[in-house]
């Protein structure tokens, strides 16, 4: 006989009596230890929980940030507007001057786009369905993606609820499970998050550093599945991904592209196709994601890419496959914007970049530090964390809404405000802004 000892007993340890047998008794005094024990483990968890926040509230330079910021007036992010009136907003019944939208075009204020949400409320209702493996797929939904196929240029097309799902579905579970990615540092945060859920390797290069990227490539050049994954404009600094180069380098390590291009299409390329389009790498972009809050002025997100990488969503997204699709009144909106894009596109992207040349050189001329020498957004380096948001203050009094930025969205002492225009301005609103900036620019220089 072996001298091994059994292997464990893999069925668990027995009441001592069995579960059927057990009187009313045993049951109750079991269900108030359960109770019991139940009550000191939340006692715990509250308490853990207090002293996390204490130890939080105590060490986080932003918790701290944030509470001077409401001790004296500033935070920025709880003032609700009332209501969106082009390039103006409505607060507390006084009009509001916004260089602070990312709906570039207007097209959430559209007259023909509002004609035509109207008409597909009465046809279909106010909300959405269902998720789009269940009720959620209508027919105007495979429309949207048809013409958002054809405007692009590409063979398949997803659409999502948000741009932050998009990215998180793309990165977790469509890119495949052995990719290696390389991702540049100033990606949107939904991309760094789907970066640590995904478990694959990833590696951070240097903003627009193309030396830093090569550097990462050819140290891990044996990865089989390398992916580049980067913003075609970066939000924050208002920058151009150097695409061109990117390119180049895809093409001597043999890695794929995704470029998440939120703030690109529309406003770039002469078929409005984006940063990549003005490249002229379009075809080299292997994924391309796009929310439609900016050039579409509405809610949700594509993707665009080869059929065989989007086809997984269907059964390993689960981003894509548990969560309601975007409202029919969206694509039908989102439909018309497409065929007025279609159509005076180009009109509506030489407005906003006259807009944008007007403003850039007033406020360079005021004196103004703009962080890129010819982006659409326009970063201006104010510094301090609290300086800038006082700096907003002003403005906001003065009737214009720009918005701060400071720790931990850039790094410490270089807190910006970002200021973008739309196609919609007028010439007399910009000036408006100019005078409310030449008048904050004395303020800062003596504060
Ligand atoms: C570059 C970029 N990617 C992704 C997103 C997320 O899009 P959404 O708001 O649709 O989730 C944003 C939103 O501002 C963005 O600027």
């Amino acid at each position: 006989m072996s001298e091994k000892t059994p292997p464990p007993d893999p069925i668990r340890p027995r009441s001592p009596l069995p579960k059927d047998n057990r009187t009313g008794n045993d049951r109750r005094g079991s269900d108030r230890r359960r109770s019991q024990h139940q009550a000191v483990e939340s006692e715990r968890r509250i308490g853990d929980r207090r002293k996390h926040d204490r130890r939080v509230e105590k060490t986080s330079p932003y918790h701290n940030l944030v509470r001077f910021l409401k001790e004296k007036g500033l935070y920025p992010h709880e003032k609700a507007y009332d209501q969106p009136d082009g390039a103006e907003v409505v607060f507390r019944g006084k009009s509001i001057l916004s260089l602070a939208s990312v709906d570039y075009f207007n097209f959430a204020q559209n007259p023909e786009i509002k004609k035509t949400a109207c008409e597909a409320i009465r046809k279909y209702g106010a909300g959405g369905f269902s998720s789009r493996l269940s009720m959620g797929n209508l027919s105007i939904h495979m429309e949207l993606e048809g013409a958002l196929a054809e405007f692009m240029g590409k063979e398949s097309v997803l659409i999502f609820n948000s741009g932050y799902l998009a990215n998180l579905a793309l990165i977790t579970s469509l890119l495949p499970r052995n990719a290696t990615i390389f991702l540049d540092q100033k990606c949107h945060l939904s991309i760094h998050h789907a970066c640590l859920m995904s478990q694959k390797k990833y590696f951070r290069f240097s903003n627009n550093d193309m030396s830093d990227l090569e550097r990462l490539l050819q140290k891990h050049r044996d990865e089989p599945e390398k992916w580049i994954v980067t913003l075609g404009v970066f939000s924050s600094n208002g920058l151009l991904a150097k695409l061109d180069e990117i390119a180049v380098l895809a093409r001597k390590y043999k890695a794929r592209i995704f470029i998440d291009d939120a703030h690109g299409i529309g406003v770039y390329g002469d078929r409005l196709r984006g940063a990549a389009d003005h490249f002229g790498v379009l075809d080299e972009m292997d994924l391309i994601m796009c929310p439609f809050q900016m050039a579409f002025g509405n809610i949700g997100a594509f993707v665009v890419g080869k059929r065989y990488l989007l086809q997984a969503a269907h059964t390993d997204a689960w981003p894509y496959m548990f969560t309601y699709n975007i409202p029919p009144v969206s694509a039908a909106s989102l439909l018309k914007a497409l065929e007025i894009l279609g159509r005076e596109g180009r009109e509506y992207q030489k407005k906003l970049w006259e807009n944008v040349a007007y403003l850039r050189r007033a406020l360079t001329e005021i004196g103004y530090k703009i962080l890129n020498p010819n982006g659409h957004i326009i970063p201006i380096l104010i510094g301090d964390d609290v300086k800038v948001c006082a700096f907003a203050q002003r403005l906001f009094h003065q009737g214009v809404w720009v918005q701060p930025f400071y720790y931990p969205a850039v790094p410490k002492g270089q807190a910006t405000v970002r200021v973008t225009c739309t196609a919609g301005h007028t010439r007399s609103e910009l000036d408006h802004a100019i005078r409310a900036f030449a008048d904050a620019s004395l303020w800062l220089a003596t504060s």
